[in-house]
């Protein structure tokens, strides 16, 4: 099922938090939500899940409006980023409380609770307590809890942050897994960029309450449509400089020039951007500078370049270089993998 956010806007009292956001989700899609904290990814979600309602806007879910629904009416299964699961009940009631409430047969309850534990792999467990489960064992019951009832959505806001990295690297692919086996539609709200582009399809890259960018991430990644969007994608970050605009060419500390492309009208000032995999020396020369940072990360290395007019660029080489702090390199970029943006931050 389609999912369509039109036109919506939140305020609480005085303060707009969103402004005229529109969003779709495709049937059998996972889109992100991606952003800093406080730009908006959990009031939107609320929105959809009817936990608050929206000042201005409409929702459709289909072709069904639902704005007007309360949350229990909207057929979404929601989970938290701390679960929220009843202490007090066994697994088993806790997955079957959705079905409980719409006073089905116990017979049915069961068959659904069970088929549903099987595809989360927990049907070991439907005997136990919360407490008696690890972080990741009540992460699948949340997600079991939430798809019992067949929802039309699947609404997850940050359900990977309270677990530790080895276990939301494995519930990440998990959520994925059962996503897709299910193919439901499903908004994952996360400010960790590489759990969206890994996860989704498509990623809303939102900031300010404002949706910057809509994509694949691939193409947030390579086509930014602005500077928040090229700095905010990409671990280590991207790097800026100012080079100096002069006769069509746009000059590097260090004597290396780039050809401003024909299609860019003559601008007064230009910023780069290089990714850290666009500068090296396997990209030749021209740009040197002083080492002034190098962080081993076992099978690569970032190293911090101090350039002649005090900006610093990164880059990641394979480890092994032998390069240390303080060493004086002359590398090259890659000039085709360059992005250029205006002095207000909209990519050229
Ligand atoms: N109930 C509320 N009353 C007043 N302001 C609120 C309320 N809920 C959220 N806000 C404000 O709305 C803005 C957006 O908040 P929201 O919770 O949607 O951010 P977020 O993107 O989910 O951030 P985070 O990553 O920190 O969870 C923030 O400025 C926040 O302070
Ligand atoms: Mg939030």
């Amino acid at each position: 099922m389609q999912l369509q956010l039109k036109n919506f806007t939140k305020r609480f009292g005085d303060l707009t938090v969103i402004e005229n956001l529109d969003l779709t989700v495709n049937s059998g899609e996972m889109i992100a939500l991606l952003g800093p904290s406080g730009c908006g990814k959990s009031t939107t979600l609320f929105a959809i899940c009817g936990i608050h309602r929206m000042d201005e806007g409409e929702l459709l879910f289909g072709d069904r409006e639902v704005s007007d629904l309360p949350s229990q009416k909207r057929n979404v299964g929601v989970v938290f980023q701390n679960y929220a699961l009843y202490p007090h009940m066994s697994v088993f009631e806790n997955i079957a409380f959705p079905l409980t409430i719409k006073k089905q047969s116990a017979s049915d309850i069961e068959r659904q609770v069970n088929e549903i534990a099987e595809l989360v792999y927990i049907g070991e467990l439907l005997k136990r307590r919360p407490a008696e489960l690890s972080g990741g064992q009540q992460q699948r019951v949340a997600l079991a809890r939430a798809l019992v009832r067949k929802p039309d959505f699947l609404l997850l806001d940050e359900p990977l942050a309270n677990l530790d990295a080895k276990l939301r690297l494995e519930m990440r692919s998990e959520i994925r897994r059962i996503q897709q086996e299910t193919g439901i539609a499903a908004i994952l709200v996360t400010h960790d960029q590489v759990e969206a582009m890994s996860m989704c399809d498509r990623i809303a890259l939102m900031d300010a309450g404002k949706i910057v960018q809509f994509d694949q991430p691939s193409v947030l990644y390579t086509d930014p449509a602005n500077k928040f969007v090229a700095s905010f994608l990409g671990n280590p970050p991207i790097s800026f400089i100012d080079p100096i605009v002069d006769s069509g060419a746009l000059m590097l500390p260090g004597g290396l020039s780039i050809a401003i492309p024909e299609n860019i009208s003559a601008q007064s000032k230009v910023q780069l951007g290089i990714r850290p995999e666009s500068f090296g020396p396997q990209f030749g020369t021209g740009l040197p500078g002083k080492v002034c940072f190098v962080e081993m990360q076992g099978r690569e290395e970032l190293f911090d370049v101090l350039l002649a007019d005090g900006s610093l660029v990164r880059s990641i080489q394979p480890a092994g270089s032998g390069i240390n702090v303080g060493a004086q390199i002359d590398w090259g970029v890659a000039a085709d993998n360059v992005l250029m943006f205006d002095q207000n931050g909209a990519r050229l």
